[in-house]
């Protein structure tokens, strides 16, 4: 089976695009290691003229703002559906949010936009917390590993291990403990690094759950 994988990332290649290093780790040590293309910076038409070569399709993507990135929308916009049966259309999701129940309305989205496009559905796999993995890839090679394994699998069975993507997909949601523990953190202050040190330093701290559009 010939896959291509579609790095969604508005980041495309950059050093610090956690997209990136996840297509990457996902095929490092195949046989074959699949083709990687970005979304970001490529003539859209040709690309989704490109992907008609494979049998299957993996698309590799960030969370924005609780939805797949506007390019990835772009590129969707630009599909075609397959003009022969027996193709596959997968997707790899990794998110900040530690909670992967975000993921749920983009996966159901996903399910029905690969039957719209005449592929299988070969499922998604949700990672979240994975914002810092260009920052600190020591503290994330667990789930590195898990990522390898996950495309060296994929390469013998041409599918994904559920158990893998079960792990991966931990917590779906925080426990009342886990919520407990978080809060205290926060009242700490023990949270104020990545994003919350930027949003600080920017004077938007107690801006950050504003709905100007309601
Ligand atoms: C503009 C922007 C919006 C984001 N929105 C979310 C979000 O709604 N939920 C979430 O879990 N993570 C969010 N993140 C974090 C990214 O999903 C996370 O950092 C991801 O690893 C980025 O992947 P990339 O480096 O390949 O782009 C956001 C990041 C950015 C830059």
């Amino acid at each position: 089976m010939k896959t291509i994988i579609i790095n969604g990332s508005p980041k495309g290649n950059a050093r610090n695009s956690n997209t990136r290093i996840i297509s990457e780790e996902f095929v490092r040590g195949m046989k074959t290691p699949c083709d990687i293309k970005c979304i970001a910076n490529s003539d859209l038409e040709e690309l989704a003229h490109h992907i008609e070569k494979y049998d299957t399709v993996i698309i590799i993507l960030p969370l924005y703002i609780h939805a797949m990135p506007g390019i990835m929308m772009n590129f969707i916009e630009h599909l075609k559906p397959a003009s022969i049966q027996g193709k596959y259309l997968g997707f790899i999701i990794q998110a900040g949010f530690v909670e992967t129940a975000q993921e749920k309305y983009v996966e159901r989205y996903f399910a029905s936009l690969a039957k719209q496009l005449n592929y299988i559905y070969l499922g998604t796999v949700s990672k979240g917390e994975a914002a810092g993995i260009y920052m600190f890839p020591k503290m994330f090679k667990k789930v590195l590993k898990k990522i390898n394994d996950l495309g060296k699998i994929y390469e013998e069975t041409h599918a994904f291990d559920q158990n893998i993507i079960e792990d991966l997909g931990k917590p779906y949601e925080l426990s009342k403990i886990q919520t407990f523990l978080f809060q205290l953190l926060c009242d700490l202050g023990l949270n104020n690094v990545g994003w919350h040190k930027m949003l600080r330093q920017n004077h938007a701290f107690d801006k950050r759950l504003d709905r100007p559009f309601l």
